[in-house]
C-alpha cells in the first residue's frame, strides 16, 4: 500500500483515491484496449467515448441546459482571464469586475489589455478578508465578472452577487469551488475553472458558455483563441489534454456516486463547519476571513504571531499535513478542504491543532 499523507494543498490538490487507483490501471490499458490512456489517439473511438462521457456527466451533475456549450480547454484559468474579454468585450462596451483577491486582480489586468474595464467593487481595504456587499456598476456593462471562491484569502460568495445590471451577463471564475455545491448555470453567461482543485489534474480547464455568446464572439482573433473554434470542434481543434479529460470523467463519476453536487455540498459544509468551530473555540487560532464570507474550500487562519505560525507549520508538516502554509502573500495557515479531502483528515487536523495549543 502506498504511503499517503493528509494533503491540504490549494492546488493541484487531493483527488479521490479510488479515482487514482483506476487511473493507475488505465495508464497501462484503458479498459481492455491494451493501450494506455495517454497513448490513445484523441480521434480514436476509445478516447472519443471518454470525452463524451465526461461532457455528459458534467451536464448531468450541474444540470447544464442545452443552450450552453461545455468545453475542455488548455491554458488554465489564467488563459480565461484573457479569452473572456478577447471574445466578449466589444470595443464600445465596458466590463465590470468585482475584485475580491489576487486572482480577480489578475483577471482585471488581463481584461484591461483588451478593452474598457470598470472595477465595480473591491475588498482590498479589508485586505480581502471580506467580500464587498455593494457595487457601483458602470452604465451598461456587457458583463460582470466575479471570483466565486478566493483561494488565497479564504472567502467565498454564498450565492451570485446581487443587483447585476439588466442585460449584463455574469462571468464566474469558479476555479476553486466548482462542483463543490449545486449551481444554477442558467444565471451565468460563462463559467470557467482550472481543473486542479475539485475536478482533476492541472492542464485542463472547464468552460461552460452560453451558445449565443459563443456565436457572437469576435471573429478576428487567432482561431485558437476563439470559443467558436473549440465549440465547433467539440474541444478537439488541436490535441486536447486527454489524460486530464479522462481523470475529470472519473472524478465526475465519483461525484455522482457521492450524491452529486448536493452530496458534495453536505460533505463540504460539515467539514468546514467542524474546522471553523474548532478555530473559533480555540484561544490560540483565529480565522482570517470575516464570518459572513468564510470559504468552505480554503480555511485560512493565524495565531497572531508569525513565529508561532512558523512553528505550527513546521510541526504540522512533520506530522503529515501537507501544504498547510498560507499563501506567501498572506502568511499564516491555509487548510484546503476540497471535495476529495476526507472528513477523517479534518478530525486529524483538529486533534493536532488542539494538541499544539495545549503545548504552547
Ligand atoms: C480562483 C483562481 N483563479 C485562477 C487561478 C489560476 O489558475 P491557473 O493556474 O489554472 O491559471 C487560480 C489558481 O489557483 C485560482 O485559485
Amino acid at each position: 500500500m502506498t504511503h499517503r499523507i493528509w494533503n491540504l494543498s490549494a492546488g493541484p490538490a487531493i483527488l479521490p483515491e479510488s479515482v487514482l487507483q483506476e487511473a493507475q490501471e488505465a495508464l497501462l490499458s484503458l479498459g481492455d484496449t491494451g493501450v494506455g490512456i495517454c497513448e490513445h489517439s484523441h480521434r480514436g473511438a476509445a478516447f472519443v467515448q471518454v470525452a463524451e462521457e465526461a461532457e455528459a456527466l458534467c451536464r448531468e451533475l450541474a444540470g447544464i441546459p442545452d443552450s450552453y456549450r461545455v468545453l475542455f480547454l488548455q491554458g488554465g484559468a489564467s488563459m480565461q482571464f484573457a479569452m473572456v474579454p478577447l471574445n466578449l468585450l466589444t470595443p464600445d462596451a465596458t466590463a465590470d469586475y468585482i475584485v475580491t483577491g489576487a486572482w480577480s486582480k489578475k483577471a482585471v489586468s488581463e481584461a484591461r489589455r483588451c478593452g474598457q474595464v470598470h472595477v465595480a467593487s473591491s475588498g482590498e481595504e479589508s485586505n480581502f478578508s471580506r467580500l464587498p456587499r455593494t457595487h457601483s456598476w458602470s452604465s451598461h456593462p456587457r458583463y460582470v465578472h466575479f471570483t466565486s471562491n478566493n483561494t488565497i484569502f479564504g472567502t467565498q460568495f454564498a450565492s451570485e452577487p446581487e443587483g447585476i445590471p439588466e442585460d449584463a451577463f455574469l462571468v464566474c471564475d469558479a476555479s476553486s469551488d466548482i462542483f463543490s455545491r449545486p449551481i444554477d448555470v442558467s444565471k451565468y453567461g460563462l463559467i470557467y475553472a482550472g481543473a486542479q482543485k475539485n475536478l482533476g489534474p492541472s492542464g485542463v480547464t472547464l468552460v461552460i458558455v452560453r451558445n449565443d455568446l459563443v456565436e457572437s464572439g469576435r471573429e478576428d482573433l487567432p482561431a485558437i483563441l476563439q470559443y467558436r473554434t473549440h465549440a465547433a470542434a467539440g474541444s478537439m481543434y488541436n490535441t486536447p489534454p486527454t489524460f486530464g479529460i479522462y481523470l475529470m470523467m472519473l472524478v465526475f463519476r465519483w461525484i455522482r456516486d457521492q450524491g452529486g453536487l448536493s452530496g458534495m455540498e453536505q460533505r463540504n459544509r460539515r467539514k468546514a463547519a467542524r474546522l471553523y468551530e474548532a478555530i473559533d473555540c480555540s484561544s490560540l487560532f483565529q480565522a482570517t476571513a470575516h464570518p459572513d464570507c468564510r470559504s468552505m474550500m480554503n480555511v485560512t487562519f493565524v495565531t497572531g504571531d508569525a513565529d508561532r505560525d512558523e512553528a505550527f507549520v513546521a510541526e504540522a508538516t512533520a506530522a503529515g499535513f501537507n501544504a498547510i502554509r498560507g499563501h506567501r502573500s498572506v502568511g499564516g495557515m491555509r487548510a484546503s478542504l476540497y471535495n476529495a479531502f476526507p472528513s477523517e483528515g479534518v478530525d486529524a487536523l483538529i486533534e493536532f491543532m488542539e494538541d499544539f495549543e495545549r503545548r504552547q
